[in-house]
């Protein structure tokens, strides 16, 4: 799949490309991500990409006529119809099921917006999707295009070290879309505080047995819609539901 991302600052990507086990799906072009400075596309001396908003107002508003240049020569050098996101507080919000969907797609091309957003001529004629990271302003596009690349590529086969980590993740609908349970590593006692017995018992059932009720509580408290969500689904047993009685 082939992400092209069209920014003001490509640099921004460099240091995320190359860190972290995700790191393998971008060298192997798994994910092939490629970085388009828009600034390339501007005129004049000042390769200018923002101007003031008609009807006044603080901040600037990005021109549209860089992004059509450089959308245009983005589609020239992919030979599909990859759908046009554009990173905006007004998008559809970013979930688990959006993430799978991208990982199993073709790819896209991401605009990062900046200053106070995208002249809305070019999002009205050239956009496909406006995607939001949740409800809060970011200065830029760019962390949001980097939380979708990231959550893609970790979804890739072969990409996570132990490859059915990503199953038992929170919200993963193909496990109970539930949230995961607590992690806990070496010192098996560390300031006071012990490992419960149940993950040192050695024994596999009473482990899984453990996990699960802990995944059951723990998205009891914290998101009671996922729950609703998984009972509605039907990814619930009966020993679940007996189980939520007691908290
Ligand atoms: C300062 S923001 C513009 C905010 C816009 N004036 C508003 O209030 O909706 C600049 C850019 O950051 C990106 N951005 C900001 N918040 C975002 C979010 N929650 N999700 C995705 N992108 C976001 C968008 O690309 C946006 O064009």
């Amino acid at each position: 799949m082939r992400f092209d991302v069209v920014t003001l600052f490509p640099e921004l990507f460099a240091p995320f490309l190359a860190a972290g086990v995700t790191r393998r799906a971008f060298e192997t072009r798994q994910v092939d991500v490629r970085l388009w400075q828009l600034r390339d596309y501007a005129e004049g001396n000042y390769r200018r990409v923002d101007d003031r908003p008609f009807g006044g107002g603080p901040g600037m508003v990005m021109l549209a006529e860089p992004l059509a240049r450089c959308l245009a020569a983005v589609k020239a050098d992919r030979d599909d119809a990859a759908p046009v996101v554009l990173f905006s507080p007004i998008g559809e919000r970013l979930d688990h099921a959006g993430v799978e969907r991208w990982s199993a797609g073709a790819g896209a091309v991401l605009l990062c917006g900046r200053y106070e957003g995208v002249d809305q001529r070019f999002v009205d004629t050239e956009v496909d999707l406006q995607l939001s990271l949740g409800d809060f302003v970011l200065s830029g596009g760019e962390i949001a295009a980097m939380a979708l690349l990231d959550a893609v590529a970790r979804l890739q086969p072969g990409v996570l070290n132990d490859a059915g980590s990503h199953q038992e993740d929170s919200f993963n609908p193909a496990l109970d879309g539930l949230l995961d349970c607590p992690h806990y590593t070496r010192p098996e006692e560390w300031n006071g505080l012990k490992v419960p017995e149940e993950l040192l018992s050695g024994h596999h059932a009473r482990i899984a047995d453990w996990r699960r009720t802990q995944r059951l509580a723990i998205t009891a408290r914290h998101r009671p819609d996922l729950l609703s969500a998984a009972r509605a689904a039907g990814r619930l047993t009966r020993a679940d539901e007996d189980f939520l009685r007691t908290l």
